[in-house]
């Protein structure tokens, strides 16, 4: 059977009013529990970032790290975690950044890069880009060439691949 018609829209289930009122939430979980679905997903994003030849994919917490370790197995590159605050042992470089109400921060470990490494940012979803962006901030602040990022579903209408200073690539988008 070909995949390649597939169209992975079918396997993500959207559930409206979740984290919170007027939010229409994007749920993986169902495209995750399919084998072959799930297959598809990560064969799609390992030929969209296999070109970048990357040295280390960097996974952002948490859903990120559902996409960027099963990729960098494929891809046979290292993996690296960004973190929220309190998570990460020994030495860590962090980036603050504004949410819509207050502030986040991402965490790394200080020694996770060689200066100059090729590095893909990876996480289940772009929105408004903000956490995207906070991602390259914080790889670039530790010596990383930051050579692209992806995820598997972009809400276009938040405008969020035009936040970002790297080429993006995504599976499935959403107005
Ligand atoms: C969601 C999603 C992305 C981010 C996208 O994460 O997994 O990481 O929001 O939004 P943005 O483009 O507007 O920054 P969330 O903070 O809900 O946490 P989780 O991954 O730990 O569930
Ligand atoms: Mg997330």
């Amino acid at each position: 059977m070909t995949t390649a018609k597939i169209d992975l829209k079918q396997y993500i289930r959207n559930i409206p009013d979740f984290p919170k009122p007027g939010i229409l939430f994007y749920d993986i979980s169902t495209l995750m529990r399919n084998a072959d679905a799930w297959q598809i997903a990560m064969g799609r994003l390992a030929a969209a970032v296999a070109p970048w030849a990357p040295d280390m994919l960097a996974a952002i917490e948490s859903r990120g790290f559902l996409t960027a370790a099963p990729l960098a197995s494929r891809l046979g590159c290292g993996l690296v975690m960004l973190r929220k605050p309190g998570k990460l042992p020994g030495k860590t470089v962090s980036h603050s950044y504004d949410l819509e109400y207050g502030s986040d921060s991402l965490h790394i470990q200080a020694d996770a890069i060689q200066p100059g490494q090729r590095v893909v940012v990876m996480d289940d979803l772009l929105a408004t880009g903000g956490t995207l962006v906070a991602s390259v901030s914080l790889l670039r602040k530790v010596g990383a060439d930051v050579v692209g990022a992806a995820t598997m579903i972009e809400l276009t209408g938040l405008g969020g691949r035009g936040r970002l200073d790297v080429p993006v690539k995504t599976l499935v988008s959403y107005d």
